[in-house]
């Protein structure tokens, strides 16, 4: 397979990603449906891995997924999404979600989550994608710590495959 370069988190990065949330978008207790966050996160972060595999991704797993304040009626969501880190087959895309009220005023964080993306050939196999080479301060510490969360993903994943085989056993 031919050698490919590093490429920089700017390459695939979106930022001001906006969504202006309307009624059909709320919940029973009108405020914003989490779902629907999360489908637009999931779509927002593929293009991300998709762009910088140069190809097809699948979500593989989510994490730390936590609504810290409600979005509602006639806000405008601000999405971000950036690869944190690339290893051999897979990727870490981390997604930041902000409301604005209509009209502007001050930012509120609505939620943060790390979405784990595989690349895939043809046949539906994993298949190897390019390093990331991160620039600024904020890009090398998402880096590092990116590593920490995979450990983390790949031990649980683990261990649940242990626990239910022994089950079954
Ligand atoms: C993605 C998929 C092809 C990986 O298959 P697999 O048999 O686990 O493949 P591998 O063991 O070779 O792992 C491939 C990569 O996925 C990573 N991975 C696998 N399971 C993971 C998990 N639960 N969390 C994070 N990463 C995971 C591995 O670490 C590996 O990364 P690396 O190549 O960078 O080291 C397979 O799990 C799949 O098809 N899942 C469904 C994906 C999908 O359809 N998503 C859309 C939602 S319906």
């Amino acid at each position: 397979m031919k050698q490919q370069h590093a490429c920089s988190v700017a390459h695939s990065a979106v930022r001001e990603q906006v969504y202006l949330v309307f009624p059909n978008d709320l919940n029973a207790n009108d405020t914003v449906f989490g779902g629907m966050i999360m489908a637009q996160m999931d779509r927002l972060c593929a293009v991300v891995a998709d762009r910088h595999a140069g190809g097809v991704t699948v979500t593989v797993s989510v994490d730390a997924v936590h609504f810290m304040a409600p979005a509602r009626r006639g806000d405008v969501l601000m999405m971000h999404a950036a690869v944190n880190r690339a290893w051999h087959s897979s990727m870490e895309v981390g997604c930041k979600v902000e409301a604005e009220a209509v009209g502007g005023g001050p930012r509120r964080h609505i939620l943060s989550a790390y979405f784990t993306f595989v690349a895939l050939d043809a046949d539906g196999c994993p298949r190897p994608v390019p390093a990331l080479a991160p620039e600024t301060a904020d890009e090398k510490r998402r880096y590092t710590e990116a590593d920490l969360r995979r450990q983390a993903r790949l031990q649980h994943a683990e261990q649940l495959k242990q626990l239910r085989a022994q089950a079954r056993a």
